[in-house]
């Protein structure tokens, strides 16, 4: 058992506590925008979540370190300004790389409302389709209009969280 709170709403995954973040987005939560790229060993990005305001790799993640952890999902993120700004520029070819590009940069945002290029270059994210120029242009695009809300997720009062497991 481990309970968070998920793009404002509050579960309790009734899983193993050494089960991955992503699985148990993935399979419990049917939050599927977040993906697997690399098999879990936390190369390539695509499962990259928000963990109380910083960017965390999901696969690494066993859910029972995150107990009472406040988590965003890329479906969490549908009208930040950085998804609509990435619209915008069209920076999207196959997408798998995208939600966790998108929550990557969301969280640097937050802390650095003017990224520079080597800190958008620093990041862990791959993608294979070559939408960077893209994406930098999406994130100019967000700075240029000031920073985003301080926190995607506003807080919310407590509630009696929703027990999620996998389908049978
Ligand atoms: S799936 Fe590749 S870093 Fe997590
Ligand atoms: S858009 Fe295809 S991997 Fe990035």
């Amino acid at each position: 058992m481990a309970r968070m709170r998920v793009n404002g709403q509050a579960l309790e995954f009734a899983l193993d506590p050494a089960t991955p973040l992503l699985w148990a987005l993935r399979d419990a939560a049917n939050l599927t925008g977040t993906k697997q790229g690399c098999g879990g060993t936390g190369q390539c990005g695509a499962c990259t979540v928000i963990v109380d305001g910083s960017a965390a790799l999901s696969c690494t993640l066993a859910i029972g370190t995150l107990e009472g952890a406040d988590v965003t999902t890329i479906e969490g993120l549908a009208n930040h300004p950085l998804t609509l700004a990435l619209i915008a520029e069209d920076a999207i070819q196959c997408g798998f790389c995208l939600p966790g590009f998108t929550c990557a940069v969301a969280a640097l945002l937050q802390q650095s409302p003017r990224p520079a290029a080597e800190q958008i270059d620093a990041l862990p994210n791959r993608c294979a389709c070559g939408m960077q120029p893209r994406l930098r242009r999406a994130i100019e695009r967000v700075a240029g209009a000031g920073a985003p809300e301080p926190s995607p997720t506003p807080p919310a009062p407590p509630q009696t969280p929703e027990i999620v497991s996998p389908p049978r």
